[in-house]
């Protein structure tokens, strides 16, 4: 079976989050399904220069303005479509903002140009190469769902995925008469979003089949909290809807050889991790300390839950802890953190900025993992921390709820606890739930057999994988969908 996966990020060549991850991986893990995933992406400097074996598709003169050439090619065991479109996409900024963090004016154009792109593969595929099923991935690509869709010819399934749907690519209604859709597609039914264009939502309509990172998230979604305008449509599409976890790349995550990290370490000799710890206290200028190490590697956002953290600081100091930060985001969230860090420069230490291997030493040398996140579609940075033997402790929502494990009595004697989950999402349940956590980690045998249920976890694609590989095969036997 072949799949066109298009993205608008693919670790490692350009990431601002976890869709980089899952769109990176996941055609690794399908690989041993039978199934050839080709992902489509821009390309932005960083791919540009990656890619090798380059080979020339398809050149457009005109696509919506600039100049492009579709190029196959290959790089770090991914298969890649590559949109060089310099117009679009060769920019000093980030994927979607400029420098500043604010977003490129024309990102309406610049994802329909990629979209386009993206929906001439699907319908005529790339020299011999003839996709089965297009699997688009968050609101960038959705729009060649929606070209797809209005096209002549019927054409192959079209699955998407939601990450997070938060993000929505909304744009002003006049901009419809420059995307080459027939007028039908202005409606209910198509991209009318509250009076505006929604990709998202044209995707959503336009999609046979809809994934979302978990089963909680796909329910949390039906409802106006989670649903953030679009529950309506999640509501009406509801029985296309399936909710699949995110595996995690268990090669570029793995403790025992991650080139990162200085000392390495496994479930089977976990004691080799401890110079790991003293390793990132150095590196973040803090003292050791008898008590837990507590960390948080994220965006700074509001939806992260990071502005709780920066409240309840004085809880982690009281006790004894240290607290070292790593991200970037929210300007206000930022400054809280370093206020917080010149407040409390023995116990707390934050680096701003986005460091993939900083993050790798973080996982393995803190204690505990804080994911405080007010909605969380699945999360990755509690998958990782896992596997890294940091116990993470994380807010009751979307992925965190259902992939960890809280230390409850039941659990703790069972010996399947892997973490502490707090609801709901406040500054006083987060204070109780490091209140636990400072309990836990002096009950030096119980937190160290929290952090060994952990790292035996299986974060892989392995049970995944088979899900999406069963999804495909759904959508490619219409009946099968019908029945089931
Ligand atoms: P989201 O995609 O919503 O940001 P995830 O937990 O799914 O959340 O994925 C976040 C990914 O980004 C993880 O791979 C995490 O390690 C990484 N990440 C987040 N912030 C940073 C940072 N400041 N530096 C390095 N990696 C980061
Ligand atoms: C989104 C979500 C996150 C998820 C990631 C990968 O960015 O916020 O929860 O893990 O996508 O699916």
């Amino acid at each position: 079976m072949n799949i066109l996966s298009v993205t608008a990020e693919i670790f490692p060549l350009v990431k601002t989050g976890g869709l980089a991850d899952v769109a990176g991986s996941l055609p690794k893990a399908l690989a041993a399904h039978g199934i050839h995933t080709r992902s489509l992406v821009p390309g932005y400097p960083s791919v540009m220069r990656a890619l090798t074996g380059v080979s020339p598709i398809t050149h457009y003169d005109h696509l919506f303005g600039e100049g492009a050439t579709l190029l196959a090619g290959q790089t770090d065991g991914l298969d890649l479509l590559v949109l060089d479109a310099p117009g679009f996409f060769d920019r000093q900024g980030g994927p979607y903002t400029d420098n500043h963090g604010k977003d490129y004016p024309d990102n309406w154009k610049r994802f329909a140009a990629f979209s386009f792109v993206a929906a001439q593969v699907a319908e005529h595929g790339v020299g011999d190469w003839r996709p089965d099923i297009i699997h688009a991935h968050d609101w960038h690509p959705a729009l060649s769902l929606v070209y797809l869709k209005f096209s002549s010819n019927a054409g192959i399934p079209r699955v998407l995925t939601v990450h997070n749907l938060a993000f929505q690519g909304q744009f002003p209604a006049l901009r419809f008469t420059e995307l080459g859709l027939p007028d039908g597609a202005y409606s209910i039914e198509g991209l009318e979003y509250y009076g505006d264009l929604g990709y998202l939502k044209g995707g959503l309509q336009a999609a046979d089949a809809i994934t979302v990172v978990s089963p909680t998230y796909a329910r949390e979604i039906m409802s106006p909290t989670f649903g953030m305008g679009l529950e309506g449509v999640m509501n009406a599409r509801h029985d296309d809807v399936t909710g699949i976890v995110n595996g995690i790349d268990t090669e570029v995550w793995n403790p025992s050889s991650d080139p990162n990290i200085e000392h390495h370490f496994s479930t089977r000799a976990p004691l080799r991790r401890l110079p790991n710890r003293q390793k990132l206290l150095d590196l973040f200028g803090l003292s050791n300390t008898s008590g837990p190490v507590f960390a948080a590697v994220n965006r700074l956002t509001w939806q992260k839950g990071m502005d709780l953290l920066a409240d309840v600081v004085d809880e982690i100091v009281k006790g004894g802890g240290k607290l070292i930060v790593h991200g970037q985001g929210d300007a206000a969230i930022e400054d809280a953190f370093i206020e917080v860090a010149r407040r409390f420069p023995h116990s707390v230490s934050v680096e701003i900025g986005y460091d993939e291997r900083l993050a790798h030493q973080i996982h393995a040398g803190a204690d505990a993992m804080l994911v405080p996140s007010r909605f969380e579609p699945c999360g990755l940075t509690q998958l990782y921390a896992l596997r890294y033997g940091c116990v993470p402790i994380v807010a009751r929502t979307g992925g965190l709820s259902e992939t960890i494990i809280d230390a409850n009595d039941a659990a703790l004697h069972a010996q399947v606890a892997t973490g502490i989950q707090f609801s709901p999402v406040d500054t006083n349940e987060l204070r109780l739930a490091l209140r636990r956590a400072f309990r836990l980690f002096r009950r030096r045998r119980v937190w160290e057999s929290l952090r060994r249920q952990g790292m035996r976890t299986d974060c892989s694609w392995h049970r995944s994988a088979a899900q999406y590989a069963e999804l495909y095969g759904k959508v490619l036997t219409p009946d099968i969908r019908l029945a089931g």
